[in-house]
């Protein structure tokens, strides 16, 4: 079978079994603090297993694009160096959302495997969970027993904690599990010795293949398990591992799902494949494994950045350019040149990469082709750092960290080339180094989330704040968190009026006012499907009637933008074209900030066009109108959805006029678009490659800035006394650099002056003409063209320059070519000697230095001071 027959073979299979199938949810995770990227297929449904959402449907199935290289799941290390870890992998998964148990997942994935599959029932092994008595958790018996229906007892092992109960992270669903392995050695092989032995052991050819996982607690956030309220399924089927084993392949790099790519790099790179353990082979899978992660994060809209997810995307990226760099001999950006292979390779399955092939390519050569920059420049550092050590041999911890955090360097590349050069490196101090930087990273990020305490079960805010601003509710639960050691609460009422930041737009602020107390709601977020709002302090009577009241005037201003936003996106497509996709948004009560796909700075006629085009939108006065429609109707109608957002089989659509504007959007807006009075676009600039940002206000915050640059504009017109103030400046910038010339040349007159002065004023000191002087100049330059005209005139020269400038002294000293090789003299260590005298230092060459100082008034003694040490030499 090919890896497309594998996939569908499996969905469809469940699909007869009463599974619906839905699409994989994004690979970068929205909406859950303990979340950057999705790792397993449960993520997006695990507020069906914790019970705050009630699921449409009871049993679904799909193929899950899943990350694992940060947080309780990291494989990263592993991939490349090892033929089956994935930093981007597919992950197949059926659930039951209480609705079947062990017995139906069980007896589905042996026939799965074995009847349709056909996989040897000899080649498989089974494990299930052995208790902990710690925990007081049992062995699973019903587990146990319903494999016993299915296969040889020898097969079925007892797994620990570790292996057999499941996790999602250090809180969260989980409860014991059941995995299944493939021995995949030769017959004689397993005969030979026992696969029992191999299972969980980390070798190469005994692998996990998928894991049964049976939910029943909820880790809480002091380590006990809270039952669920009711049992699940939740399984995880490693795609690329199972099609390696139905393709009867050693590695899973040797399937269909890679060699596409990896054969692209062997032309790219005019080097083999062999498939071993070496440098070049590790690098292979590296790229071919890396480039599905980083194309997939930024289809799904994870640009690479600096900080959280971004950053995270930019190191996978930058481990595969140092690969091809150091071990495929390419200095030029190659894995962009993938993208279009892969977009094609999985068209049908995850159709975003497709539609945006482009843009994800452009993104990746120029972040290639940037660290390639660097990686050229870490490489030079390492030489310098070389090069300035006199005595030791030893590059020290916080250049080996620096070379590692700045420039993406490995240790151990630092390693080899420290040790080609006869150095080592301070391994302890790296180490050191790389601790502090963790736990930096720990602190920025550290959010402490105590327990909710909840007080109203199936309580979770309920947002009505469509239409109601102020609402009489109640504190359905609330926790305590720490954010950088200040503490703070966080609380979800039974309905609230409060919208929680998404879709770009922030959180709503306001009001909750118990009784007689006000507690103020700073920010209001979404965590999962819980609206959360964020306040300093609880009230004195937590169970207490309370009024939920959102500050208007904030929310009105914030619906202005939003729907100028809209607006807007529909005018950059009308303006600049189709290809237009957003690719982020800001939407606040003070500014409206939106970016897209676009290959070039906008012209200013394009940006009057965008203008003009929004506002007269907005002069219509058209009726903005909201619905909830099933998703396929609306993009029937000819929604915009995005790229990286995760929708719901019932979506919102806002229609503005559906000839111009209809996006899928949760967003507030106003009720029709003259509202938002006026819009103005006060900024155009890039944020990325390929993406542009046009910030712009509206409404009240528009007009403000108008009155402020009409307010000006009359200030300038005063300043210049009624004149035409454009015709005034313009005749000032003139007149400007033509006084600017007039004064270069008085300087360069009287530079010339000096020179003669000083020329026939020079001592003969021994056979050298010693020329020192304090001399009525005011810039640094100046002083240093008079020296170097005094050098081009004065033969054997030795000359001490002084001045005042602005109140600080300067000195210089110039000295004469064969001067110094005669001598020996240095000037940039006689004016260290001189700076003394006015408190300063400085450097410079041989032949020319100079020194600021602090003491103006020592400017004569220093003078006097180079004669003397002329004299003395
Ligand atoms: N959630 C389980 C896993 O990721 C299936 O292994």
């Amino acid at each position: 079978m090919t890896s497309k027959e594998i996939r569908s073979t499996f969905l469809e299979f469940f699909e007869t079994r009463g599974h619906r199938i839905v699409p994989s949810a994004p690979i970068v995770v929205k909406n859950d603090p303990t979340l950057l990227f999705t790792n397993a297929g449960m993520n997006q449904f695990k507020d069906y297993f914790l019970g705050n959402r009630m699921p449409a449907d009871k049993r679904v199935v799909d193929t899950q694009k899943c990350l694992r290289v940060s947080g309780k799941h990291n494989d990263l290390e592993e991939v490349g160096v090892d033929t089956y870890h994935h930093t981007m992998f597919e992950m197949l998964g059926n659930w039951s959302f209480g609705d079947y148990f062990k017995k139906e997942a069980i007896e589905w994935s042996w026939r799965l495997l074995t009847e349709v599959y056909r996989i040897d029932p000899d080649q498989i092994y089974v494990t299930v969970f052995e208790g902990d008595e710690k925990e007081g958790l049992p062995f699973d018996q019903e587990a146990y027993d319903e494999w016993l229906k299915w296969i040889d007892p020898e097969r079925v092992l007892k797994g620990n904690k570790k292996d057999n109960f499941w996790e999602m992270g250090e809180t969260g669903p989980c409860g014991p599990c059941s995995e299944i392995h493939v021995d995949c050695r030769s017959k004689e092989e397993r005969e030979e010795f026992d696969g029992r032995n191999l299972v969980n052991e980390d070798h190469p050819q005994v692998i996990e293949i998928w894991n049964n996982v049976f939910m029943e607690f909820n880790r809480l956030k002091d380590g006990s398990l809270q039952e669920l309220p009711q049992k699940h399924v939740d399984t995880g089927m490693g795609f690329e591992r199972l099609v390696r084993v139905l393709q009867q392949k050693n590695s899973n790099y040797d399937t269909d799902v890679f060699s596409g790519t990896i054969e692209a790099i062997e032309k790219i790179c005019d080097i083999g494949y062999q498939g071993g353990d070496s440098r070049e082979d590790i690098a292979f899978r590296v790229l071919a494994d890396h480039i599905r992660a980083v194309s997939f994060a930024i289809a799904d809209g994870q640009l690479p950045s600096n900080t959280g997810a971004g950053y995270v995307i930019r190191r996978i990226l930058r481990r595969a350019v140092r690969y091809y760099y150091s071990y495929l001999q390419s200095e030029y950006a190659l894995l962009y040149r993938l993208v279009p292979l892969l977009s094609d390779q999985f068209k049908e399955v995850f159709p975003e990469l497709d539609k945006q092939r482009d843009f994800v390519a452009k993104v990746i050569r120029e972040e290639e082709e940037t660290f390639l920059k660097t990686l050229e420049k870490g490489l030079k550092k390492i030489d310098e750092v070389i090069r300035h050590s006199k005595e030791k041999t030893i590059i020290d911890g916080q250049t080996a960290f620096e070379l590692y955090d700045t420039f993406g360097f490995p240790i151990d590349l630092t390693r080899l080339i420290a040790s080609e050069k006869g150095f080592s490196v301070d391994e302890g101090g790296f180490e050191r180094e790389m601790q502090k930087q963790k736990e930096r990273s720990r602190a920025a990020t550290a959010i402490d989330t105590d327990d909710w305490v909840v007080l109203r079960e199936g309580g979770r805010g309920e947002f009505v704040g469509y239409h109601d601003l102020l609402i009489e509710t109640e504190v359905a639960r609330y926790r305590k968190i720490k954010v950088k050691d200040k503490t703070k609460y966080q609380i979800v009422l039974s309905a609230t009026p409060f919208y929680a930041e998404s879709g770009g737009q922030v959180g709503d602020q306001g009001v909750l006012v118990f009784g007689e107390e006000t507690i103020a709601v700073t920010d209001t977020k979404k965590e999962n499907e819980l609206i959360v709002h964020m306040v300093d302090k609880l009230p004195t009577d937590i169970n207490s009637k309370l009024v939920a009241q959102v500050d208007m005037q904030k929310r009105l201003n914030t619906s202005y933008n939003h729907t100028a936003t809209h607006l807007l996106h529909a005018a950059l497509k009308e303006v600049l074209g189709d290809h237009v996709g957003q690719k982020g948004s800001f939407v606040s009560p003070d500014i409206l900030r939106f970016d897209f796909s676009h290959f070039s700075k906008l012209s200013e006629e394009e940006l009057v066009r965008i203008n003009r085009l929004v506002n007269s939108k907005i002069r219509e006065n058209i009726l903005v109108e909201t619905e909830e429609m099933p998703k396929e109707k609306a993009l029937s109608l000819g929604a915009t959805a995005l790229f990286g957002e995760k929708y719901g089989d019932e979506v919102r659509v806002v229609m503005i006029d559906p000839a111009y504007s209809i996006e899928l959007c949760g967003g507030t807006h106003v009720p029709q678009t003259g509202m938002i009075g006026v819009f103005t676009i006060v900024s155009e600039s890039a944020v990325a490659s390929g993406v542009r940002r046009i910030e712009a206000l509206t409404g009240p915050a528009a007009f403000n800035y108008f009155t402020e640059k009409i307010s000006q504009s009359k200030q300038i017109a005063e300043l210049l006394k009624g004149s035409n103030p454009l015709k005034a400046i313009e005749d000032m910038i003139n007149e400007n650099h033509q006084l600017k010339k007039e004064v270069e040349k008085a300087t360069l007159d009287k530079v010339k002056t000096l020179r003669d002065e000083l020329a026939v004023s020079a001592d003969d000191i021994g056979g050298i003409n010693f020329i020192a002087r304090k001399v009525d100049l005011d810039h640094a330059d100046t002083v240093k063209k008079l020296a170097f005209s005094l050098k081009n005139s004065v033969d054997r020269l030795f000359l001490v320059l002084g001045a005042d400038i602005q109140g600080k002294p300067h000195l210089s000293v110039m000295i004469s070519d064969d001067l110094i090789k005669e001598k020996g003299f240095n000037a940039s260590v006689i004016i260290r000697e001189l700076a003394k005298e006015i408190n300063g230092g400085g450097g410079g060459q041989p032949f020319f230095a100079s020194a600021g100082g602090k003491n103006v008034e020592g400017l004569q003694r220093a003078i006097d001071k180079g004669r003397t040490l002329l004299v003395d030499s």
